[in-house]
């Protein structure tokens, strides 16, 4: 097994720069997902790992090699995409088995990695049929066996669960997981599905427009984010922000609420609320919202309030007897909100 590092990573297709120097250690073991929205170059880092495109600068390592100059196939990496692409003329034995027997392998090596594969993944009954004979998350399973039988130092993945549909992607995502615990390879996963970030990972870089916005782990993603694009990405439903004024040294929400300021506060702020950190207030002091449309899921309920002008989105375990257009007032939980520079977009 081996880390990767990857160390001020550029990348420009012709004159247009899509990676602008990008910085990850990822340790050996370590499960790391890279997030972001479509389009920020989550991909294109991903395969320049893999080999599969040039880098423009910097330098990629895998276990202590650099790797920039060296073919896919001697980094001794494996990687699984959305689509799958299994060869629909082999049986399942022969499509895990498949890059094995382009290496000449040894066949009783080969038998026995193939075995071991399709143990791991519970597709031992399914070994001698054929890829439209499974259902898709099947499928998907084997295209984890054929990186599985490479015994690679590092898994690559691109959206592997992005075919599948939400119930069985919620199961795949376990099960690669588990797959993770067990085996302890070097992982690193793409997706734009912060859910899925979230649930999967050690670590999470969030990606934006070329740029690392933040890494962490999931919970300092989440309790402490960098800036307002994390806050903003991080979390489900997403963070709320109201425009607020530092005062002395109290910050002033609107309706006159204040809360403390940070240090280095600026005039012009904005304050992030978790829907699920906001509260029913009891006292006098809190945020004046309006009831727009109230949405029960059983287990909660997500009210969207208007303060301020701007839609805000609570979420309440407990259950109010709210209507439409009644007028109450919200509060956050005891220090439960993130104070942002609304210029630069820092957390203060
Ligand atoms: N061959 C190419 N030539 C020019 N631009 C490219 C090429 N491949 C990718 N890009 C651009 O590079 C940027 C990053 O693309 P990339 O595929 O890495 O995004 P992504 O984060 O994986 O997005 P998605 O979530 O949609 O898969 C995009 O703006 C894309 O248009
Ligand atoms: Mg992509």
């Amino acid at each position: 097994m081996a880390g990767v590092s990857v160390r001020d990573v550029r990348k420009a297709y012709g004159t247009t720069a899509v990676i602008h120097g990008v910085n990850v250690e990822i340790a050996d073991g370590e499960f790391v997902v890279l997030v972001g929205p479509s389009g920020c170059g989550k991909s294109t880092l991903l395969r320049m790992i893999a080999g599969l495109e040039e880098i423009s600068g910097g330098e990629i390592s895998i276990g202590n090699r650099v790797v920039n100059h060296l073919p896919p196939k001697e980094r001794d990496v494996a990687m699984v995409f959305q689509n799958y692409a299994l060869y629909p003329h082999m049986t399942v034995r022969d499509n895990m088995a498949f890059s094995l027997t382009l290496r000449k392998a040894d066949k009783s090596e080969i038998e026995k990695r193939v075995k071991r594969a399709a143990e791991i993944l519970n597709l031992e009954k399914y070994l001698d049929r054929y890829p439209k004979q499974l259902s898709g998350g099947q499928r998907q399973r084997v295209a984890m066996g054929r990186a599985i039988v490479r015994d690679p130092q590092v898994f690559l993945f691109d959206e592997p669960l992005s075919n599948l549909d939400a119930k069985l992607r919620v199961a795949m995502r376990t099960e690669i997981k588990a797959l993770h615990q067990r085996l302890k390879t070097t992982t690193v996963y793409v997706t734009h599905d912060q859910i899925e970030a979230m649930t999967m990972a050690d670590r999470i870089v969030v990606m934006h427009d070329g740029i690392v916005e933040q890494i962490g782990t999931p919970l300092e993603l989440y309790d402490s984010p960098a800036n307002l694009f994390v806050a903003g990405f991080i979390g489900s439903p997403a963070m709320n922000f109201l425009k607020a004024k530092a005062n002395g040294g109290a910050v002033e929400l609107p309706g006159g609420m204040k809360v403390q300021a940070p240090k280095g506060a600026g005039s012009d702020l904005k304050v992030g609320i978790r829907p699920e950190h906001l509260t029913l207030a009891t006292g006098g002091e809190g945020l004046p919202a309006t009831v727009k449309v109230i949405e029960p899921t059983g287990a909660e309920t997500l009210v969207l309030f208007e303060i301020d002008g701007q839609d805000t989105t609570a979420v309440f375990s407990e259950r109010h007897a709210f209507r439409p257009g009644e007028q109450i007032k919200l509060t956050p939980k005891p220090g439960m909100f993130h104070v942002f520079d609304a210029a630069s977009g820092r957390r203060l």
